[in-house]
């Protein structure tokens, strides 16, 4: 297990637009495996290649029960389809400690390639859209914070609000009895 160390906002890596991947030799895969040690030590739903400070075409999502079980390993992506709406918090391990409210499509469809440089697409909705479509525009040097309605807010902050809705749920809830 290799953890590499995870660049932070503000880092010019993470401003980048990334150069696509050619062939899948012996250096990217053992990326791709530090890539998905990374993302599960730190707890992430995904990891782009810049994040540790790799300027190429790859990303790796694990967004649990929404998607089998096997992490999601992407190469050259390319959004090739979207639909709907959602709006919901979101992170990024490169600002570590906030979340942000952020408007994407609730459905996505990537082109992607496998570590055998074959093609397939991929579909997601929810989590899985989100993450896609996150870690995808990190390859192009884009970061969620841009997109953020509102203020950013520290963990502690977010669970004060969902705490507050969990609360007035709970009285109109007692309200209709
Ligand atoms: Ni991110």
């Amino acid at each position: 297990m290799a953890l590499r160390q995870i660049r932070k906002l503000g880092d010019p890596c993470l401003q980048k637009v990334c150069k696509p991947v050619k062939e899948v030799n012996q250096r990217i895969s053992e990326l791709i495996e530090d890539m998905l040690d990374t993302m599960y030590d730190a707890e992430g739903v995904g990891l782009a290649a810049p994040q540790v400070g790799v300027l190429k075409r790859i990303a790796v999502i694990d967004a649990g029960e929404v998607y089998q079980d096997e992490p999601i390993i992407l190469i050259n992506p390319e959004v090739i389809e979207t639909d709907g709406e959602q709006t919901d918090y979101e992170g990024c391990l490169s600002v570590p400690g906030k979340v942000g409210t952020v408007t994407r499509p609730y459905y996505v469809k990537v082109k992607s390639y496998d570590t055998d440089m074959d093609e397939y697409t991929i579909e997601g909705e929810g989590l899985l859209a989100r993450a896609l479509l996150h870690e995808i525009e990190h390859l192009d040097g884009k970061m969620y914070v841009d997109k953020v309605e509102g203020a950013l807010l520290t963990n502690e902050e977010l669970a004060e609000i969902l705490k507050k809705e969990e609360e007035e749920k709970g009285s109109e809830d007692g309200k209709k009895k």
